[in-house]
């Protein structure tokens, strides 16, 4: 994707509620799978204004927040001061370029569906991983294609769950777990959101 696909939202994104409200449930299904802990250093791939961040924040010791809208990394920047942990503001395109660091894990929330390559994307967070750490990626299940009305770089309609679950154990991860997280409601349609997790295996 171009470098600000987000720029005409990213002021006004945390003011739709059903966006909120799904993150919301994203963060609650995440914590109920990830042991998060205070020494853990952790990256949100895509992290946006940092919806999903705030919620983890308390729980960790640093964040690395991953993203390439300069937009959306700006609403992030003018959270920094509020957050409970360090925080880190990565402005990259992560399939292309990788970031430095070994990290207990990855968390995700409306993000894959944004990237052309699935493998890629999943190739690259197992080399960010530490053996044993985790993976926590939510996206949409499978829709018709009327969830984006604005052009921000979609290249899937959601995903088949047994088949992010495969690309998920090609690039390495094991013990891969997919359930639903959320629902987002619109005026055209219910579209669910399933959260896949993982781990990059202690002998990788
Ligand atoms: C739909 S937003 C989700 C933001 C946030 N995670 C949330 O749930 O509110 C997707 C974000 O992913 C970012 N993004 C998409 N592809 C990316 C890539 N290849 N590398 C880094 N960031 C990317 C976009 O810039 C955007 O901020």
């Amino acid at each position: 994707m171009s470098a600000d696909l987000f720029a005409h939202k990213a002021g006004s994104y945390d003011q739709v509620k059903r966006r909120v409200d799904n993150v919301n449930n994203i963060a609650t299904a995440i914590k109920e799978k990830v042991n998060f802990n205070p020494q853990m250093h952790i990256v949100d791939f895509g992290s946006g204004t940092g919806l999903l961040l705030e919620h983890i924040a308390p729980l960790v010791s640093k964040i690395t927040a991953v993203d390439i809208s300069e937009s959306m990394n700006a609403q992030l920047e003018a959270k920094r001061e509020q957050l409970p942990c360090e925080l880190e503001i990565e402005p990259v395109n992560l399939v292309e370029t990788g970031i430095d660091g070994e990290f207990d894990g990855v968390m995700s929330s409306m993000t894959f569906h944004h990237v052309e390559n699935t493998r890629a994307i999943f190739d690259r967070l197992f080399t960010l991983i530490k053996p044993g750490g985790f993976i926590a990626i939510a996206d949409l299940d499978t829709e018709d294609g009327s969830f984006h009305i604005e052009e921000t770089g979609v290249y899937h309609t959601g995903f088949e769950r047994e088949a992010i679950k495969g690309i998920a154990r090609i690039a390495g991860f094991t013990d891969i777990e997919v359930s639903s997280a959320s629902v987002v409601h619109k005026p055209t349609g219910d579209y669910p959101v399933f959260l896949l997790t993982g781990r990059k295996p202690l002998q990788a």
